[in-house]
């Protein structure tokens, strides 16, 4: 026997990994392009992020953390908000998290009642989806028009806020378009939000892994407007493992004391993030070092090549990505014929290449006629990887 809000989770990134587990055992190599994880390529923790855990660890840091985060770490965290957005978040106003995917617990446990709606960008991180349902809630996906660059389409945001909105989720750079929205289009949403008296959520776990366009920190456009932004360790210092992150408040009002009085409680009652990977990752602020930037490199060499690639296939269509590690091609399913639906098309070329992407109706309705693919592999395996892409579609 097994709850409804258990029975109904999807995943679509990790689902297909089944499959490729069950076609990698009939012997053909797997190009996993599937799971955004970099630390599974070859990118690596920087040495002094994994001696910083190894010392707190000898140094007796292995008991429970503060529930709401270390302090010296709430307050590193404070001073590069300062640092990266010019915001001013005071450490009171910062909770540390097992990730994002906990900040997100956290934010529609404490928001959601039945029936109550949450507007996310779509195709969507299926997280959203998920943890909106989990809590009895209804996601409402507003569109993401590829047309226009993947920009948030502001009149359909506009005309899907009801009385039962939540709040407005804002995820840039986006998983899966890989695409930054731009600083007119997020302004846009925040005014929005404003007068419908909504707060924004901004997944902002993506906000150092950047190419062309720059990011804006949705918070720092907003004189009144609450936002509640979220962000972590994972992807920009290479630490996908150790599950941690944070959310903090920029509530110019005051407009969200029960909010945090009840995200509070939620912290308490799960006792803590990691106290070892807290202490360690006061290192990161303290150390000088590259790794972020050098990684951005790679990746934009990464994704050069498989944009190229990717353009040069007849039947695909791609919107360059300007952050994160995505690209979200479409994939003509009327002209080339051979497959009816997004899934049928990811899941035949697993089978017969090796190639393992993420069905673009894994990301919500929006996401139907696409793929996603990670342009984490160096660049030998990518070219590999668009050769059978190549031949599969011919
Ligand atoms: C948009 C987005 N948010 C959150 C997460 C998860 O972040 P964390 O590792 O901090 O839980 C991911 C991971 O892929 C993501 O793509």
């Amino acid at each position: 026997m097994v709850s409804r809000r258990v029975r109904d989770i999807e995943y679509a990134i990790r689902d297909i990994a089944v499959i490729a587990d069950q076609v990698k055992k009939t012997g053909k190599q797997i190009f996993n392009l599937n799971i955004g994880d970099p630390l599974k390529y070859d990118f690596e923790t920087p040495k002094f992020i994994t001696e910083a855990l190894t010392n707190a660890s000898y140094n007796g840091k292995n008991f429970y953390a503060d529930s709401l985060g270390v302090v010296e770490l709430r307050e590193e965290i404070s001073k590069s908000l300062k640092r990266k957005d010019n915001l001013d978040i005071n450490s009171d106003d910062i909770v540390v998290t097992t990730g994002v995917t906990e900040a997100i617990y956290f934010l529609l446990a404490a928001m959601i009642e039945k029936g109550q709606e949450l507007l996310i960008p779509g195709p969507t991180y299926p997280l959203y989806i998920n943890n909106t349902k989990f809590y009895d809630g209804i996601p409402i996906e507003y569109e993401l028009n590829e047309e226009d660059d993947w920009e948030p389409n502001i009149d359909d945001l506009r005309n899907k806020i009801t009385n039962k909105t939540q709040a407005i989720l804002i995820c840039s750079p986006n998983n899966p378009t890989g695409v930054l929205f731009s600083k007119k289009k997020v302004k846009e949403i925040i005014d929005i939000a404003g007068e419908y008296n909504l707060p924004v959520l901004s997944d902002e776990i993506y906000d150092q892994i950047t190419y062309e366009r720059d990011y804006v920190s949705p918070a720092s456009l907003s004189k009144d407007v609450p936002v509640i932004g979220m962000n972590g360790f994972s992807k920009a210092h290479l630490m996908t493992g150790w599950r941690l992150g944070y959310l903090y408040y920029h509530d110019p009002e005051n407009k969200l004391i029960d909010l945090k009085e009840g995200i509070a409680k939620l912290a308490r009652a799960r006792l803590s993030a990691s106290c070892i990977a807290q202490y360690a990752a006061i290192e990161i602020f303290k150390t000088k070092s590259n790794h972020t930037v050098e990684m951005v490199r790679s990746l934009r060499e990464r994704r050069d090549y498989s944009y190229k690639r990717l353009k040069q296939i007849e039947g695909i269509n791609c919107v360059n990505a300007s952050g994160a590690f995505y690209l979200f091609p479409k994939i003509n399913l009327k002209e080339l014929r051979n497959w009816k639906t997004d899934k049928d098309f990811a899941i035949d070329l697993l089978k017969k290449t090796g190639v393992c992407t993420v069905y673009g109706s894994g990301f919500g309705k929006f996401g139907e006629n696409h793929i996603r693919l990670t342009f984490l592999p160096n660049l030998n395996t990518l070219e590999k990887v668009y050769n059978h892409i190549e031949d599969f579609v011919k």
